[in-house]
């Protein structure tokens, strides 16, 4: 008898939810018992919504982690993206409020010869999604096949698709199930999710963006910087370079938020334009992609090839060109009505007169799902026009009655929910706060890269 049948007869999903419970380790067999069984259909989503949520009550060790970063990876193909000359450089982050930096990176990066083959997920909980931000642009297909996506590569220098059948579905499925099971926040879940997919794509460097602050999965800078090791640790022992930025979530990133808003901040920047946070960080990260792409010898000698990019034009013409290779309508570059537009706005206006002392960044994002921009149940599809705009950020002046944001909305009744948690969400204080907290607050694994890009 074959290992395999082995596992199939022996394994018992029961027995690894009540072992996980208990606090005992699982071995690599249970978990990748498990992770089988669930992508083949075999095991319901109730069960594995309760081993999912005691990995969040319980954790898992390294071994465990590791097992379950392979097992997600080896649900589906792994790509050989060997035949392409560049090198295969991705960005990831874990998820944000108004973090739509991988719209920009990815045509920026594929700009300056680096070929980024990105897969990315939808929203999950408060944050928003990569693919569902693409979605809004009419015609965008996230659900290339291998071949197409390859082809698209080659052609463009950069691809964005999602899980696939063939590409990390576990990842696929059991991400869906986390979104709505409130089993979102475990580093361990978060490192396996994130690193199975980015290893299925056939990198050779990635660059991860970990989020910290009340808009982040991980709120505290101590429990971002574990995961970001985690995450770097995961990688290097699969032989890639891997480089963990641990920047600002306390508030949301740039000024829009919701799928449609998103894409038109993201032609703002990529027009040279666009709030100072998000071109910053957009910057600092396509950095990185460049140098651990050998592009550019340091970060910062990519970050200026970067800004020429953007300032040629170079960057949003590959926007462009990816957009209608994966056939959307690129006319949404130069004509943003052609983007779902809400049918309603509200404005939120500042009781006081005062000084944005912070905003509860995650209660933003829940608006924005409240709106219908994210999903509260895995069958919701979202709605792509529907979002919110905010006119002041942290450390902002308002006069009383001055507008704080706008929200886009199609239903009344969301609208009422929504602008409650927005309107609670801002704190105007009377005196402005001395220090700002930094947009990049530290590196994770950059001392192991050396002055080529090359791992030391
Ligand atoms: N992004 C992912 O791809 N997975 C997670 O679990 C969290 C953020």
């Amino acid at each position: 008898m074959n290992p395999v049948t082995l596992v199939q007869q022996t394994f018992r999903a029961i027995d690894v939810i009540r072992k996980k419970r208990d606090g005992v380790e699982l071995s690599r067999a249970e978990i990748e018992g498990l992770v089988s069984a669930y992508t083949a259909g075999e095991i319901p989503d109730y069960q594995v919504s309760a081993w999912l949520m005691a990995v969040v009550l319980k954790g898992m060790t390294r071994p465990e982690t590791a097992a379950l970063t392979d097992a997600m990876l080896r649900s589906g193909e792994v790509l050989d993206l060997s035949s392409l000359p560049a090198k295969k450089v991705d960005k990831h982050s874990t998820g944000g409020v108004g973090d739509k930096t991988s719209l920009v990176l990815a045509p920026l990066a594929a700009g300056a010869g680096v070929a980024v083959p990105m897969i990315s997920g939808r929203g999950l909980g408060h944050t928003g999604g990569t693919l569902d931000k693409l979605e809004a642009i009419p015609g965008f297909n996230v659900n290339l096949p291998v071949a197409e996506f390859r082809r698209v590569l080659e052609v463009c220098g950069c691809a964005m698709i999602g899980q696939t059948a063939e590409i990390a579905p576990a990842d696929r499925k059991l991400y869906a199930l986390r979104d709505v099971t409130g089993t979102v926040e475990s580093p361990y879940l978060i490192c396996a999710s994130i690193m199975s997919k980015k290893l299925a794509e056939g990198i050779d460097a990635l660059v991860l963006d970990v989020k910290t602050g009340s808009g982040a999965f991980m709120k505290s800078e101590k429990d971002a910087a574990f995961l970001a090791e985690l995450m770097v640790e995961t990688g290097e022992r699969m032989g890639k370079q891997v480089v963990a930025l641990i920047t600002d979530m306390d508030q949301p990133l740039g000024n829009m938020i919701g799928n449609a808003l998103e894409v038109v901040e993201v032609v703002e920047v990529l027009r040279g334009g666009g709030p100072e946070d998000l071109r910053e960080l957009c910057l600092e990260l396509a950095g990185w992609m460049l140098h651990l792409g050998g592009i550019s010898s340091t970060v910062a000698e990519g970050k200026q090839q970067s800004a020429k990019l953007i300032a040629s034009g170079k960057a949003l013409e590959k926007f462009r060109q990816m957009v209608e290779l994966q056939g959307g309508d690129a006319r949404v570059v130069d004509d943003a009505k052609r983007l779902p537009q809400a049918q309603h706005t509200i404005q939120v206006a500042s009781a006081k007169a005062g000084y944005v002392g912070s905003i509860q960044c995650e209660q933003v994002g829940t608006a924005c799902v409240i709106l219908g921009g994210g999903r509260e149940r895995k069958e919701d599809s979202v709605d792509p026009a529907v979002g919110i705009v905010l006119h002041k950020k942290v450390g902002d002046r308002v006069a009383t009655g001055e507008p704080l944001a706008t929200i886009y909305y199609n239903a009344e009744a969301r609208a009422a929910r929504a602008r409650q948690l927005i309107e609670a969400s801002f704190e105007v204080t009377g005196t402005a706060s001395a220090a700002r907290r930094p947009l990049i607050h530290r590196v994770i694994g950059e001392k192991t890269i050396g002055k080529s890009g090359e791992k030391n």
